[in-house]
């Protein structure tokens, strides 16, 4: 039996994050503000994109290696051409020992009412879905997009008929934007077998004015909550996961904080990044990638993108959440989020 793929923390390499398309039909201003990412930026050309064919063939490379849970994002993942037919590759491959792995993909969900039977044809089993309001003028803005919150709604909804389960509603929230919609998601999500996921404004990248203040600390969350639908915690279930669970103490479900600012999860962090450039990053807050691309299309042999892979992790230390606000990584420049999916 071959040892298992240690960090320089002792964390072992498991979940890859792939994205798919730099590209994004929603402007969410956390995310791709569009004074940055306006009518003349330049996205990735198709050229520089990585096949399905290459994604394929690195995601079994890494499937090899250790890893058992691949999560399709994007940019938006549902952008990108015969999305259901890469899906199926990637459901079809097997860990080491012969277990199915675990794939999943995170969308904005505008496109997934015309979507979710392909996808859960091909297998795709969970799905988690962006939505920071259930009032559609506070969506509106904060996604800058014309698409509504109905839309979203009827892509949960097309999920649910599809069978896939569970889907996780992803809210981030921004003291003075969204905080008022926290109870009303809460209400509306309760009782419907989704899981509602709060998530603190992160620092991601460096266009989206990201500042402490806005920070709505995932404490304050459950202590509002619990004002008005009384919880208890759940254990976790899987090490290393971002999410914080917590359950309706009358028996309407579960609910989680995603907590980066207030309380990282820095030190069973198992993810890895492949960003749809063949881009190979480790830490979300990372600055540097190692191209795979170039070393997938110009050798057919495995061995060298598992050294390859196998020794970008060995060296890997990052843990930014833990030391934020240090003078070390302050200043530095990070990837954006739409480049590598969160
Ligand atoms: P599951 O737990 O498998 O359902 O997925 P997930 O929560 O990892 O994925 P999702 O795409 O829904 O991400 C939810 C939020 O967690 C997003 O805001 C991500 O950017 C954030 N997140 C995911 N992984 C990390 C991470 O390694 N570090 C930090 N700081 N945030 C992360
Ligand atoms: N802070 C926190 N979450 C973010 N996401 C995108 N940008 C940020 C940010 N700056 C979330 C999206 C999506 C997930 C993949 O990441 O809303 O749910
Ligand atoms: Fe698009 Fe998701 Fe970024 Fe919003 S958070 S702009 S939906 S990639
Ligand atoms: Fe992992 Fe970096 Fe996120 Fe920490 S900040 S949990 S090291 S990706």
């Amino acid at each position: 039996e071959e040892a298992i793929l240690l960090d320089r923390h002792a964390r072992p390499l498991r979940d890859l994050r792939i994205s798919v398309t730099d590209r994004c039909n929603f402007r969410c201003t956390y995310c791709m503000p569009r004074t940055v990412f306006g009518a003349d930026f330049q996205f990735l050309p198709r050229s520089e994109l990585l096949t399905h064919e290459e994604i394929e063939r690195a995601a079994r490379i890494f499937v090899s290696l250790g890893v058992s849970k691949i999560r399709i994002t994007g940019g938006e993942p549902l952008l990108r051409k015969g999305m259901d037919a890469l899906a199926a590759k990637l459901v079809a491959l097997n860990t080491p020992d012969g277990r199915p792995v675990d794939v999943s993909l995170t969308t904005n969900g505008a496109l997934l009412a015309r979507k979710a039977q392909s996808l859960a044809q091909a297998g795709v089993k969970r799905l988690n879905v962006s939505l920071d309001a259930i009032d559609n003028a506070v969506f509106q803005s904060m996604t800058d997009s014309d698409w509504t919150v109905d839309d979203v709604l009827q892509g949960i909804d097309a999920a649910k008929r599809a069978g896939i389960a569970p889907i996780k509603i992803n809210m981030v929230v921004k003291r003075g934007v969204n905080d008022e919609q926290i109870l009303p998601m809460a209400r509306y999500f309760r009782g419907t077998g989704h899981i509602l996921r709060f998530i603190e404004f992160m620092d991601v990248g460096n266009t989206n004015q990201w500042t402490k203040s806005v920070v709505y600390p995932s404490s304050e969350i459950i202590a509002l909550l619990n004002q008005h639908f009384p919880l208890e915690p759940v254990s976790p279930s899987a090490k290393g996961e971002v999410a914080k669970r917590w359950r309706y103490v009358d028996g309407q479900g579960e609910i989680g904080v995603i907590s980066s600012v207030t309380q990282p999860f820095c030190g069973d962090c198992s993810r890895a990044r492949l960003a749809s450039d063949g881009g190979f990053y480790l830490c979300l807050f990372g600055q540097q990638s190692i191209d795979l691309r170039t070393l997938l299309r110009e050798s057919d042999d495995d061995e060298l993108l598992r050294k390859t892979i196998t020794s970008t992790w060995a060296r890997r230390a990052d843990r930014y959440s833990e030391v934020r606000g240090h003078v070390s990584v302050t200043y530095m420049r990070r990837v954006e989020m739409s480049h590598i999916g969160g």
